[in-house]
């Protein structure tokens, strides 16, 4: 289910990468939350430092992918310019205490070290309903390819002859479960179980919970990470400060996020666009979503896993 690019960085990965004990991990699927959530985990990690109604705080200049990087694609990064021995040096010289680490691979295809028994590290997974997760991709992809096709000379409008260009071709690879990661359902129910039978080591957080309440969703990220937010910090609204930071109106009104790019050469604005629930119904026939649902329903039928908003009982 991988891009072929990211198999070596899996394998190195896999060689290079000595966890320790407190590392965190920020798991998802793209386009289910990843930037918001390496926002908020950065911000309230640091906020000993970085005070949130700083303006200088590392947000105001920096996209939440330059603070916390994939670590999958650190390494490919790395190794492109390096060796083995030279990937091993930049983990080593992140800041520690708790390092912090992104990724978009499924549970079962992380490093050894990080998942197995005894392991320490901790894992904060996002989910998110998958036909928004679909839908996000797709208006993502389309302004990729058409960057890449302006770059490249042609008229910018998004249609890569080689590639998807029609949002029902889409839907149908996402089906099949073709989608960086794998197949949406898979890496869910994969991180799922995993928070149920390490609830300590793996938090599993639904996109729509966190736009519901973000303030109670921070406090449990906080806690879970090891820094919960103290009665005085409460008391003196930092847990606002941090919402109010990350929210996607001030992450995307931040020059540089409207200029420059960080991932892969992605363009910054890109991870930000319009944040709802249920922004399927305007690109779905309800016929499609109940089919996508069933889909997922019966992947998951008996696991407890439940996404927000399922149409399939009208299917
Ligand atoms: P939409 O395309 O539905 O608007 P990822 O970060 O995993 O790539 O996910 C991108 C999705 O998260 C996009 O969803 C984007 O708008 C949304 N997003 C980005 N930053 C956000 C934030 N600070 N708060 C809420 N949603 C955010």
């Amino acid at each position: 289910w991988q891009a072929e690019f990211l198999l070596k960085g899996m394998a190195a990965a896999g060689t290079c990468f000595e966890p320790e004990a407190s590392d965190i991990f920020l798991a998802s699927l793209p386009k289910s939350g990843t930037t918001w959530l390496k926002a908020l985990a950065f911000a309230t990690l640091n906020r000993a430092t970085h005070s949130p109604s700083d303006g200088q705080h590392p947000l105001n200049h920096r996209n939440p992918h330059d603070c916390v990087g994939f670590l999958e694609f650190m390494i490919i990064q790395q190794q492109q310019q390096h060796d083995d021995a030279g990937a091993r040096g930049l983990y080593e010289a992140l800041p520690s205490s708790p390092r912090l680490f992104a990724t978009h691979l499924p549970y079962s295809q992380l490093p050894h070290a990080i998942t197995e028994e005894g392991s320490r590290c901790r894992i904060v997974y996002v989910c998110r309903d998958p036909k928004d997760v679909l839908i996000s991709y797709w208006n993502f992809y389309k302004k990729v390819a058409a960057t890449a096709a302006a770059t490249a000379g042609g008229d910018g409008d998004g249609q890569d002859s080689a590639g998807v260009t029609k949002f029902e071709e889409a839907f149908e690879l996402f089906c099949e479960g073709r989608f960086p990661g794998g197949p949406h359902w898979l890496h869910a129910l994969e991180y799922w179980h995993a928070s149920q039978r390490r609830p300590d080591q793996v938090l599993f957080l639904r996109y729509e919970d966190m736009l519901g309440d973000p303030v109670g969703n921070l406090k449990k990220l906080a806690a879970f990470m090891g820094c919960a937010f103290s009665e005085e910090e409460e008391e003196a609204g930092v847990v606002e400060q941090i919402v109010e930071l990350c929210s996607l109106a001030s992450l995307k009104g931040m020059d540089v996020n409207k200029n420059g790019s960080t991932v892969l050469a992605f363009r910054n604005e890109t991870y930000f666009r319009k944040g709802q629930v249920g922004d399927w119904k305007n690109y779905m026939t309800m016929d499609m979503a109940a089919r996508l649902d069933k889909i997922v329903e019966e992947a998951t039928r008996g696991s407890g896993l439940t996404f927000a908003g399922s149409v399939s009982h009208n299917y």
